[in-house]
């Protein structure tokens, strides 16, 4: 490490980095946050530890990185049994700019349990065959709320949609392969909880197509998983990896403060420029 220049430890074979030896208490020059938003780019995720900030520091980090979307906080009490997120999923990509990214400071941590997994778009992409990565190219779906996921940590879940509904259901277009704005890489922008039909398809039709690439993205090699400890963070690109919560930790309280971070409308990759072959 260099003077305000962070360490940058791979944590996952294709996802995840943590960034060490910095203290976000303090303000440090802009190299520092150009450093952490290169590892953004280059990792997905990243992570820190012992952060102890205060509500004013949180949003003076966030700010580093763009204007701030939306700011909760995500509490699950001992006597809850939902758990926010607990699917694979990109954090709204059912409006037409969904956020840039989401930076998760944990408060009050259970005492095992409640970890947070990412699923890397970009390696997903690329392990596609290169016939199926031709055809997903030319192609949007649509993104909605059809579930109707909100911030609830109710007791029940709300029951599935039928197939009615999710042929009504209204959301942007994005294009199925994104790319990426800072690294320029291909993404496989689709994701379990958000997009329910590709562009002039059915729910039925799409389903076999979703289903597949859904199962592709969470495979194990494309996956790295946070442990979390008061004054953790994770700070994630939104437009590169998918997140998902793991709700095991019946009985005990979770509190975690949450900054979106202003995003932009997802833009197509460029074709594939080589002959296609057999
Ligand atoms: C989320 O989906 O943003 C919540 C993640 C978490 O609580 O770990």
């Amino acid at each position: 490490m260099t003077a305000d220049l962070p360490e940058v430890r791979r944590v996952g074979g294709y996802v995840g980095a943590e960034i060490c030896g910095l203290d976000l208490a303090r303000d440090y020059p802009d190299a520092t946050y150009a450093a952490i938003r290169r590892a953004l780019a280059e990792h997905g995720v990243i992570f820190l530890r012992d952060q102890f900030l205060d509500e004013e520091q949180r949003e003076r980090f966030a700010l580093r990185f763009g204007p701030i979307r939306v700011k909760q906080q995500l509490r699950k009490e001992p006597d809850q049994t939902r758990n926010v997120g607990e699917s694979w999923h990109v954090d709204m990509t059912c409006l037409d700019e969904p956020p840039m990214g989401t930076i998760l400071f944990a408060e009050e941590c259970p005492a095992y349990g409640g970890d947070t997994m990412f699923a890397g778009m970009v390696p997903a992409y690329a392990a596609l065959s290169e016939g199926l990565k031709r055809t997903l190219l030319g192609m949007r779906a649509v993104h909605a709320n059809v579930r109707k996921l909100g911030l609830s940590y109710e007791q029940t879940s709300p029951p599935e949609p039928s197939v009615a509904e999710y042929d009504a259901a209204e959301g942007p277009l994005h294009p199925v392969i994104t790319r990426h704005p800072e690294s320029g890489k291909p993404v496989l922008y689709v994701n379990p909880e958000y997009t329910t039909r590709f562009e002039g398809w059915t729910r039925r039709e799409s389903l076999g197509l979703l289903r597949y690439l859904f199962d592709h993205g969470g495979k194990a090699e494309f996956v790295t998983r946070f442990s979390w400890q008061p004054g953790s963070i994770a700070f994630w690109d939104n437009r590169q990896v998918w997140h998902m919560a793991i709700n095991d930790y019946h009985g005990m309280r979770r509190v975690m403060n949450r900054i979106l971070l202003q995003g932009s409308p997802p833009v197509p990759a460029e074709p594939l420029t080589q002959p296609a072959s057999a």
